[in-house]
C-alpha cells in the first residue's frame, strides 16, 4: 500500500531548531581557554577546510587531521583530543530555540514532520537524540540514492554502542537476513532496505527500471562523479549508464565555462545541480534507462528476481532464523562481479 501525503514539512537542524551559533561560540571559548589561541585557530582553519572538501560539518575528522598535522612535526596538542569529550557531554538540549519542539508537535497535526541532517556523524546523532527525537535511522554509504561517506558497517560500530537512548534502525546494503540478524545482534532496533524491495511485484518502478536492478552487479551501483573540488557534488549511488556518463562531460564543460569567466562560481554550481532534476521520475516512471536516475544500492547484486513483498520479508526472516539455528538457509544465485 502507497501512502502519500498532501504536505510535508522537512525541518533543518542547525541554526533552524537548533542555536548551533550559541553552540560554535561555546565551543570556541573552550578551545581557546584550555588549549590557548593559536591552537584554537588552526582547528578552526582545518575544520572549515574539511567542510568545504566534504560538504557537512565532522568535528572529528578535523580533530583527526590536526592529529597527523601535529605528528607530522607540528607542535604537540595532544590535550585537544579532549574536546571530543566536551561535545560528548554539551547540553544540546538547552541550546534548542525556544518552543522548537512545540513547533515539531504543532506542524505534526497539518502533515507529517521530518527533521533533516546531515551533521556530523558521531556528534549530530547525539543532538538530535538531546533534542528529543523519537528513533535515529543512520544510512551508510552502500546505500542506493544520497549517500554520505562512510559504510554502515563503520557507522553501525560508532554509533551502535555509543547512543543507547533512542531506537537505532541501520540502513545501506542491506540484502540477506544473516546482515540483519547481525546489525539486531550489534544493538540496532531495526533496519531499512530500500533496494531489495525495487524489484517487489507490487514496486510501480518501470519494467526497464527492474530489468535494469535485475541484471546489475554490486560494482554497478557507483556514486556519482565529482570532477572538481570546487565544484562538489552531493553523492547518489545509482547504476552507471549514458547519463552518468554525459555528466562528466558536462561537469568538465560547465567548469570550463567558469574558467572562462562566462559563468559565475553561484551558476556554475546551480547549472551541476540541475542535471539530475526529475532524473529519479525519469528512470522510474517513464522507464528512461539511459538518461535517468537509476538509483541502486550495491545489495542490488542480491536483487535476482521479481517477486512479491511479503515472499522477500520471509526470505529475510527464513536466512535470520536459519542462521540463529546455525544452519546456513537456502540463497538465490548471486551474480559474479565480471559476469
Ligand atoms: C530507487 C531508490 C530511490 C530512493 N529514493 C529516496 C528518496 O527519495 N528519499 C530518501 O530519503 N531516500 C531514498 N532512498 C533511500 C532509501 O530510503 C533507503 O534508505 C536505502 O535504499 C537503504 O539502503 P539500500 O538501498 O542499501 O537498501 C531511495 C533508494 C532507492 C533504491
Amino acid at each position: 500500500m502507497r501512502v502519500t501525503a498532501d504536505v510535508v514539512f522537512l525541518l533543518d537542524v542547525d541554526n533552524t531548531l537548533l542555536d548551533n551559533d550559541r553552540i560554535i561560540v561555546d565551543l570556541r571559548r573552550h578551545l581557546e581557554r584550555e588549549f590557548g589561541v593559536d591552537s584554537a585557530d588552526r582547528y578552526w582553519a582545518i575544520f572549515e577546510g574539511l567542510r568545504g572538501e566534504l560538504g557537512y560539518a565532522d568535528y572529528l575528522g578535523a580533530l583527526q587531521r590536526y592529529r597527523s598535522d601535529a605528528e607530522q612535526g607540528g607542535p604537540d596538542d595532544q590535550p585537544l583530543l579532549l574536546m571530543s569529550s566536551f561535545l560528548v557531554d554539551y547540553p544540546f538540549a538547552e541550546r534548542l530555540f525556544p518552543r522548537a519542539l512545540e513547533v515539531v508537535d504543532y506542524l505534526g497535526r497539518f502533515g507529517p514532520t521530518v527533521i533533516l541532517s546531515d551533521g556530523d556523524v558521531v556528534f549530530q546523532p547525539r543532538k538530535l537524540q538531546r533534542s528529543g527525537i523519537d528513533a535515529l535511522v543512520i544510512e551508510g554509504s552502500e546505500a542506493g540514492g544520497h549517500i554520505g561517506a562512510v559504510s554502515t558497517a563503520v557507522l553501525a560500530q560508532e554509533i551502535l554502542p555509543a547512543v543507547r537512548e533512542v531506537p537505532i534502525f541501520v540502513a545501506g546494503g542491506i540484502g540477506r537476513g544473516e546482515a540483519v540478524l547481525a546489525y539486531l545482534e550489534m544493538g540496532a532496533s531495526g533496519v531499512q532496505l530500500g533496494t531489495r524491495f525495487v524489484c517487489a511485484t507490487e514496486s510501480i518502478a518501470h519494467p526497464r527500471f527492474k530489468r535494469a536492478f535485475l541484471r546489475a552487479a554490486a560494482r554497478d551501483a557507483v556514486p556519482s562523479p565529482q570532477l572538481d573540488p570546487r565544484f562538489p557534488v552531493i553523492p547518489v549511488r545509482a547504476l552507471a549508464n549514458a547519463g552518468t556518463a554525459r555528466f562528466v562531460a558536462f561537469q568538465r564543460e560547465v567548469i570550463q565555462r567558469f574558467d572562462d569567466g562566462e559563468l559565475s562560481r553561484e551558476q556554475a554550481l546551480l547549472q551541476i545541480e540541475r542535471y539530475w532534476a526529475g532524473a529519479l521520475r525519469r528512470a522510474v516512471i517513464e522507464g528512461d534507462v539511459e538518461n535517468g536516475s537509476l538509483m541502486a544500492g550495491q545489495s542490488v547484486a542480491l536483487v535476482t528476481r521479481e517477486q512479491p513483498t511479503r515472499e522477500i520479508i520471509e526470505e529475510l526472516l527464513d536466512q535470520a532464523i536459519a542462521r540463529m539455528q546455525g544452519r546456513d538457509a537456502a540463497s538465490p544465485p548471486v551474480r559474479r562481479a565480471a559476469e
